[in-house]
């Protein structure tokens, strides 16, 4: 393991505990839970009677929100992530819940060895994907585990929020790229940004075509969503609007590929 996945180890250890309280505390974090279990839900046919055939790989999953919503849809679902306290918070969050599935302590980076079988799909959500080093490599390990005509979603913190410059403005700040160190669990973490378009042109598009990319949380931040809430409900329905016309403004991206059937 290098230098650099034993810092995010070590960063995430120490989020793992408090984790899903922050986020459950963020109002746009949930909503984007909410979009991200509906585009799952369509991508990897869940809704549809039979879910219990799906295999799902969850790549840095963190304490699990998505991997387990998606085992008790009734997916099989194996879970991987660097960090091993984030993986003991899933495995205690399954216990309780009752939820069996597969976690592994393993970085995204050693995909390549590692004997996990065929997957109808695979998902990586929250960031996990800005703190991944080389997503050409990814891109080929996917390919290789997953069946033809299988999805990849993917949702990662993109290189343009347009809220966040709009705010910076208001506040007398010239726009400028997005911090590329992010404080996590007393580390600093270099968080590399990245736009869903760009990923796919230069990372995936050899073996995966394009299904949708867009923006989440391209108008609305958090703070506003606090000030306003009950003006909530029409903004988050606007902001779905303009992620879909402007996929590469919002602080998040969600970049659904499919694996091309050869
Ligand atoms: C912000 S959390 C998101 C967790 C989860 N996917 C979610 O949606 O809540 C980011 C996770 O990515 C993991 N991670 C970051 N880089 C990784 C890598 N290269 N390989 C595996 N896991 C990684 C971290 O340990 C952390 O648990």
């Amino acid at each position: 393991v290098s230098q650099r996945l034993e810092i995010v180890a070590r960063a995430h250890d120490a989020l793992a505990p408090t984790y899903d309280a922050k986020l459950a505390e963020n109002p746009v974090a949930t909503w984007m839970r909410a979009q991200l279990w509906a585009h799952y839900a369509r991508a990897f046919g869940l809704s549809r009677a039979r879910t219990s055939g799906v295999r799902l790989l969850d790549i840095a999953a963190g304490t699990g929100a998505d991997a387990l919503h998606l085992a008790e849809a009734g997916a099989e679902v194996v879970a991987i992530d660097v960090s091993p306290g984030m993986i003991a918070e899933l495995q205690r969050r399954a216990a309780v819940r009752n939820v069996r599935l597969e976690a592994r302590v393993m970085a995204a980076e050693a995909l390549g060895n590692a004997p996990l079988g065929q997957f109808d799909g695979a998902l990586s959500a929250f960031a996990g994907l800005n703190t991944i080093d080389d997503l050409q490599r990814l891109s080929r390990d996917l390919a290789r585990l997953l069946k033809p005509g299988g999805r990849v979603v993917l949702h990662a913190l993109n290189s343009f929020c347009l809220w966040e410059t709009v705010n910076g403005l208001l506040h007398g700040k010239a726009p400028r790229p997005r911090q590329e160190y992010t404080p996590i669990g007393g580390e600093l973490l270099p968080h590399r940004f990245l736009d869903g378009s760009t990923v796919w042109r230069e990372m995936f598009a050899s073996e995966f075509a394009c299904r949708e990319v867009y923006g989440l949380s391209v108008i609305v931040a958090p703070t506003w969503v606090r000030r306003a809430p009950r003006l909530a409900p029409l903004a988050l329905r606007l902001d779905r609007l303009a992620g879909r016309m402007f996929p590469r403004a919002g602080d998040f991206f969600v970049l659904d590929l499919q694996k091309c059937a050869r």
